[in-house]
């Protein structure tokens, strides 16, 4: 049998707060509740990680930093929700230095276990943004509409493209359609590439961070959530066309000596 090999997909943009880390926990979690113990969310920013805090991590136990340190394997540093989504956290007390790091060698083991691997990045073009973005097979990049993101996600799309790592798509994020923000059509046309998820500014995100619940699961019927919920569907529909996912097994039973599909 062939061996599983789940896509590692990367959660970008050069502009910090602009919900990066929001959307992996979300997008991680409405996963999770279509394909429960086959996702993992992944902290790639080393120095300043806050991804666990999202889904109620305060103290994780094991974190990726004694991973790339080599004081544990990635398989015994991940924690699991009962929701069935599976992280491995960072340390919020991290201050050490890091040289670069072989991040896709590291990651490459979690293709085995899993159909979707999402990695939580860093801002900016430091050398972990650079080490994160290496191990991606595709990149969803964040872009907030307002002009210091769009000048942050083109810089992103640049490194992606001498990277050669292909975009999956953008997600327009904490968009609140005030009148100074760039409209979405703008942006559509001059980014170029597909706009997979419109999410709107939405006070229950805010709260449910609070709550270290994500909000698809503390507000589902909340704007955001809705959102959250259809980017889920649309990296589903896209992995599967990829046949990173088999397609459940019809199940088969015998009824009056006839095969009958259920
Ligand atoms: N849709 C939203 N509605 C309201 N608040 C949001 C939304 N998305 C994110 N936020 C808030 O914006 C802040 C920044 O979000 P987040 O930490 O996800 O951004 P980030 O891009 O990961 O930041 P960094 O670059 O620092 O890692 C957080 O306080 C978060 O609660
Ligand atoms: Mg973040």
């Amino acid at each position: 049998m062939r061996q599983k090999r789940g896509l590692i997909l990367g959660v970008f943009s050069a502009k910090g707060g602009v919900g990066k880390t929001t959307t992996v926990a979300n997008l991680g979690a409405a996963l999770a509740q279509k394909l429960k113990n086959r996702v993992i969310i992944v902290e790639t920013n080393m120095t300043a990680s806050n991804l666990g805090l999202h889904l109620g991590i305060l103290d994780p136990p094991v974190v990726i930093q004694d991973v790339v340190f080599g004081k544990l394997k990635i398989s015994e540093a991940t924690s699991v929700t009962d929701y069935g989504l599976h992280i491995i956290p960072g340390s919020v007390a991290f201050t050490d230095d890091l040289g670069s790091i072989d991040l896709r060698g590291i990651l490459d083991e979690l293709r085995k276990k899993y159909d979707i691997i999402i990695l939580d990045s860093a801002p900016g073009f430091g050398l972990e943004v650079f080490d994160g973005m290496k191990a991606c097979d595709e990149l969803l990049i964040c872009c907030q509409p307002r002009v210091p993101a769009i000048a942050g996600t083109l810089q992103t799309f640049r490194a992606a493209d001498r990277l050669k790592i292909p975009v999956f798509g953008v997600g327009l994020t904490r968009v609140t359609g005030k009148r100074f923000e760039i409209p979405t059509s703008a942006i559509k046309r001059t980014l170029g590439w597909p706009t997979m998820a419109v999410i709107p500014e939405d006070d229950m995100v805010a709260e449910s961070v609070t709550r270290g619940t994500p909000v698809v699961l503390h507000a589902p019927n909340s704007p955001a959530a809705v959102e959250y919920r259809k980017l889920a569907q649309a990296v589903i529909t896209h992995v599967r066309a990829r046949k990173r996912i088999a397609p459940r097994r019809k199940r088969k039973t015998i009824k009056r000596g006839r095969k009958v599909k259920r």
